[in-house]
């Protein structure tokens, strides 16, 4: 029987990603175009200019990722697009491309909500012989908008236990760049300098570490790296920059693995995934390969292209919804949060 082949598209935030996977959530090709040099003068992502973005770049995009995996249109059996959470700019670009078509094509569409996509990337392959990561597993979601522990049992049941108070990680990486001056995104900015530095030199929160629950708080950590950066100069604040940034990281990384330490303590699922863009830090990685090691689990963290957003996570989810008889109609629309239903 021939495979099932998915084109999935991803414009809910600032990446424009087009990707084929097949009934073996195989990624055959996953194109992205990024916009860090469009949104890098604003310090931060403007939506407008997203959707501008996401404009240009989408066909163009599909056509090169088809070429480049030799696909044609009669060997896609079905579109999936993201259509929730997320920015509604951008979401719409890819929604009005996708419905466009599907009825072009005349193909199936599914509606996948981002978050969605991120909990089931460990489920993607890179190499046909790759391992399968079977449900159910408890996952942490880490992005530049989200910080929410999951207990995912099947395909559509993700019980929600945990989620931040106020900042995202993401957002609290970024943020701590900005007043370093190291530019937009910084997470990965606080990632390569953290290499060099003593990730115990300066005191940071760790924000409901000691609370017997699943939330999480950053917004503690913006305020203290004002008062240390305040207190020193200039000249000293540049000498102490890789130690700056690897106390800072030191903090997010032991919050993080604290309380997905704790939802495996209590509901006993030891396959444990992260995933979204922070779970591509080097120190995190590092340290949840140590506590898997430590605590017997089977940990899988997808490689870092699609821990941030990507559309080949998009293409697994809208495949495995496929598969269970979902489809999206043309009146769908994109939605800003999501909706009743997405979660347990
Ligand atoms: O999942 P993602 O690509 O987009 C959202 O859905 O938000 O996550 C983006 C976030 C940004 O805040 C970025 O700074 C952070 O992930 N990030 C990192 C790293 N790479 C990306 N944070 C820390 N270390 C990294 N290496
Ligand atoms: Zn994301």
């Amino acid at each position: 029987m021939a495979k099932t082949r998915i084109l999935a598209l991803e414009t809910s935030c600032d990446d424009t990603s087009v990707a084929i996977v097949n009934s073996d959530c195989l990624v055959e090709i996953c194109c992205s175009a990024h916009q860090d040099l469009a949104h890098a003068p604003f310090g931060g992502i403007v939506p407008e200019v997203a959707s501008r973005q996401h404009t240009e770049a989408i066909l163009p995009l599909i056509e090169t990722a088809m070429t480049r995996a030799q696909v044609e249109w009669s060997e896609i059996s079905v579109l999936a697009v993201t259509s929730r959470p997320g920015l509604v700019g951008a979401l719409m670009v890819g929604i009005v491309t996708a419905k466009t078509l599907a009825l072009m094509q005349d193909k199936p569409l599914v509606a996948v909500n981002h978050i969605e996509g991120h909990l089931l990337a460990p489920l993607l392959k890179q190499n046909p012989d790759d391992p399968e990561f079977k449900f159910p597993y408890t996952a942490l979601v880490i992005s530049g908008g989200h910080t929410h522990l999951f207990l995912v049992k099947g395909v559509g049941q993700y019980q929600l236990i945990g989620q931040t108070v106020d900042d995202a990680a993401g957002e609290a990486f970024d943020k701590f760049a900005k007043m370093l001056g190291l530019g937009f995104p910084g997470g990965v900015q606080v990632d390569r300098l953290a290499r060099g530095g003593n990730p115990t030199r300066f005191k940071f929160p760790r924000g409901m570490i000691h609370e017997d629950n699943f939330n999480f708080s950053f917004s503690g950590l913006k305020t203290a790296a004002q008062r240390i950066l305040q207190e020193m100069n200039e000249g000293e604040r540049t000498a102490a920059q890789a130690d700056l940034c690897a106390s800072f990281q030191e903090a997010i990384v032991e919050v993080l693995l604290s309380k997905l330490n704790r939802a495996v303590e209590k509901h006993g699922l030891k396959r444990v995934t992260l995933t979204g863009g922070v779970s591509a830090n080097s120190r995190l990685r590092e340290q949840a390969g140590r506590l898997a090691k430590q605590k017997g689990w089977e940990l899988k963290i997808p490689a870092p292209q699609f821990c941030t957003d990507n559309a080949a996570m998009i293409g697994v989810a809208g495949l495995l919804r496929f598969n269970q008889g979902e489809r999206a109609s043309q009146d769908l629309g994109p939605s800003p949060a999501a909706l009743p239903g997405d979660y347990l």
